[in-house]
């Protein structure tokens, strides 16, 4: 039994004292509670602003009568409609609760306190805690004009590099890097090192980069057994909420991953909603024309406020606002929209906003009007 003077701080884990925990966007009540605006427009999270598919919210609806079963922990029919869908093998394919509880799985499962975790500086929140969960070094190499360096990266790999995350494209600065610098990178890195390429925003990117020089992450699992590739189902596919991601990689590493995989992490309703979603390409491609017109409507819109920003290959831009960049998000959320800082990735002058549809990026730059 504990009594009060338990100083429990010291009851914790060193590598758990040392985590920075992940900053979400504030969500939509939040900011209702606290602000008493009642019509908000979130463009913090980069979600999807058509929803979801209609099917996906029918099959959903079918599905409540099984609602009592525990789910397929190894989530075979996504697994398998996936694995079509991809031309892999099924077995090269694991699912989790959000690709980021596979983001952090894969550090738990490879590096531990002796090891090296690589990233990128502004490359995405999770990997340096990943990192720290872990009890690993992390090694932030510096970017390039706010891209990944990998030429930079490689150069960094010493004989503790364990895993090295890269997005592409990078979150939250929106940046891809190209097929020849990636293969030019996956080639070089030692056989011995994992490579986690983030396609969190490959819909986007794939469709953005129109001259086909996107490096699509399935074409280099084969050839490359120590890559392994993650994806979601959040974004264009605008399952957010329900949590569900997937992991590519040789047959061997998923095994491993799949080791440490609670067994019912993933609940059912995300895989019907994931298998559902996988059959309705029409509303991926809606999304995809829906942000390319947002996308315009916003950098146009900004950019004739002489206000800079950084081109951007997914569902969200990041611009620079200078030395208010907060002042500037508290203002924005009194007129009811939610941005994203990024003082958490050591971006003070930036804010993040992610594309909207029409009637939310009119809110944000009638609000952006008032505010500036
Ligand atoms: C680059 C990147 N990777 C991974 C994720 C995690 O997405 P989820 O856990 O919803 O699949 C995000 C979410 O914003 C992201 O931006």
């Amino acid at each position: 039994m504990s009594d009060s003077s338990t100083n429990f701080y010291d009851l914790v884990q060193p590598a758990v004292k040392k985590v920075n925990p992940y900053v979400a966007g504030k969500p939509i009540d939040e900011l209702k509670r606290e602000y008493k605006v009642s019509y908000v427009s979130k463009m913090a999270s980069n979600e999807n602003p058509l929803g979801s598919s209609l099917k996906v919210a029918t099959a959903l609806h079918n599905f409540a009568a099984n609602m009592s079963r525990y789910p397929d922990g190894s989530g075979h029919n996504l697994r398998e409609k996936l694995a079509a869908f991809l031309q892999v093998d099924m077995n090269q394919i694991t699912i989790g609760n959000g690709s980021n509880e596979l983001l952090e799985l894969v550090a738990r499962v490879f590096a531990g306190p002796d090891d090296e975790v690589m990233y990128s500086q502004y490359g995405f929140a999770v990997y340096p805690i990943s990192a720290q969960i872990v009890g690993a070094t992390a090694v932030e190499v510096p970017a390039k004009n706010f891209g990944h360096d990998l030429p930079a990266m490689l150069a960094a790999i010493t004989a503790k590099t364990k895993l090295i995350y890269v997005a592409n494209p990078n979150n939250p600065t929106g940046t891809l890097f190209r097929r020849d610098d990636w293969e030019a990178f996956i080639s070089q890195v030692p056989s011995n090192v994992l490579v986690v390429l983030d396609e969190a925003y490959l819909e986007y990117a794939e469709h953005a980069c129109n001259d086909g020089s996107y490096p699509n992450g399935v074409d280099y699992i084969n050839a490359y057994p120590n890559l392994l590739v993650s994806r979601t189902f959040s974004k264009a596919y605008g399952l957010a909420s329900l949590r569900i991601g997937y992991m590519l990689g040789c047959a061997e590493n998923i095994s491993y991953i799949n080791r440490l995989r609670m067994p019912f992490s993933v609940n059912a309703y995300a895989q019907v909603a994931a298998i559902t979603a996988l059959s309705d390409p029409q509303f991926v491609t809606k999304t995809l024309r829906t942000n390319d017109q947002g996308m315009m409507q916003v950098r146009n819109a900004v950019e004739a406020k002489g206000l800079e920003v950084i081109p951007s290959f997914a569902n969200f831009i990041t611009i620079k606002f200078g030395e208010n960049a907060l002042e500037i998000y508290e203002k924005l959320l009194r007129e009811g929209v939610i941005v994203r800082p990024l003082a958490n990735y050591g971006m003070t002058e930036y804010l993040r906003v992610s594309i909207g549809n029409n009637h939310e990026n009119n809110h944000f730059m009638g609000a952006l009007n008032k505010v500036l």
